[in-house]
């Protein structure tokens, strides 16, 4: 990136010096990382897709759950910025043999890696780790607590499509009870000025809804109604099963009905009648939370939140590297 193009550190420094969860960050902080998103979006169009931003820095992918586009995704950006890249995957190392998450990230730093990027089971395990370790610390899930650049790629999405956030309704609609992405869609939403509802079946919404000063609605046809953007969520089968016992039936009777009721199929946005804009952030259940003549539509932007995640998780990345060496790195 050339000097002309690039902010001077003093206005363009995070205010954190981990990204951990979207509540932290600063509405200012946002617009930072869409304007760098911006830059490399340029970057990424060039014969040659790659700047030395990060050459001398190591980052470590440690992933404890599975993941496609977050750690494909995380590991292209880093490529681009020319760090040096050290990929870990919790089903082929030694937590298999009872390490502990501090030990194996121990053990990974003594090799001097210098951000960690993290999926890990349990919410808060990117606190953890940020509190017992030198490197910064990103977290790429955590349970079902948060899922940051999930948030502001989706984000930037819709402001590339639509031309702005702010005084937009947007509605996350399905498994709000399980997922990382409603909650960090919810805070970096209303951060840049959306106003935001959450619908779906009542055993899916959780109580605490209703403190984050969100609308909250049972009805999929008056939430459509009500939107300009959807952000349909997947239903999370593996954490409904966490206790054992026959996934789905505890939350809703079947997959069927839940499609009857809460899937978004053409039909209901034909009668709804609004061009509403369709976000999920995959994996994708074809036929249960949406249907493909949705998912596969104009109205969709799937395929390019997966294309904006490199050029968004490249600017967090950067920023980050920024506030550990210095104004010389973006420079
Ligand atoms: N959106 C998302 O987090 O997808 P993955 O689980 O494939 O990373």
């Amino acid at each position: 990136m050339s000097p002309q193009s690039t902010p001077s550190l003093e206005k363009s420094a995070l205010s954190v010096p981990h990204l951990i969860s979207i509540r932290d960050l600063t509405p200012a902080d946002l617009d930072l990382i869409f304007h760098f998103s911006d830059q490399f979006r340029e970057v990424l169009s060039r014969p040659i897709k790659r700047v030395p931003s990060l050459r001398d820095m190591t980052i470590a992918n440690l992933f404890f759950e599975n993941s496609t586009r977050t750690r494909i995704s995380f590991e292209l950006a880093e490529k681009r910025l020319s760090a040096d890249v050290v990929n870990f995957s919790a089903s082929s190392s030694s937590v298999k043999k009872g390490e502990t998450l501090l030990d194996t990230v121990n053990n990974i730093l003594a090799m001097k890696v210098d951000i960690v990027v993290m999926r890990h089971p349990s919410p808060g395990a990117p606190v953890f780790l940020a509190k017992h370790t030198d490197a910064q610390v990103v977290n790429a899930g955590d349970g079902t607590h948060e899922h940051p650049t999930q948030a502001i790629l989706d984000a930037y999405s819709i402001r590339e499509r639509l031309g702005r956030v702010a005084g937009l309704k947007v509605v996350i609609i399905g498994d709000i009870q399980h997922s990382r992405v409603a909650l960090s869609n919810i805070f970096c939403l209303q951060k840049l000025g959306a106003e935001v509802m959450v619908c779906g079946p009542p055993t899916l919404i959780p109580r605490h809804m209703q403190t984050l000063n969100v609308h909250v609605s049972h009805n999929l046809r008056e939430a459509l109604a009500w939107c300009d953007v959807a952000n349909v969520l997947r239903i999370q089968l593996e954490r409904m099963d966490e206790g054992g016992g026959g996934m789905a039936l505890r939350s809703f009777p079947s997959l069927r009905e839940y499609a009857m009721v809460y899937g978004v199929n053409r039909r209901i946005l034909d009668e709804v009648g609004k061009d509403i804009l369709i976000l999920h952030p995959g994996p994708m259940n074809r036929g249960v939370e949406i249907t493909s003549d949705v998912a596969d539509s104009g109205q969709s932007i799937i395929l390019d939140q997966v294309q904006n995640g490199v050029i968004t998780r490249m600017a967090v990345l950067y920023l980050l590297a920024a506030r550990q060496r210095g104004p010389e790195l973006v420079n």
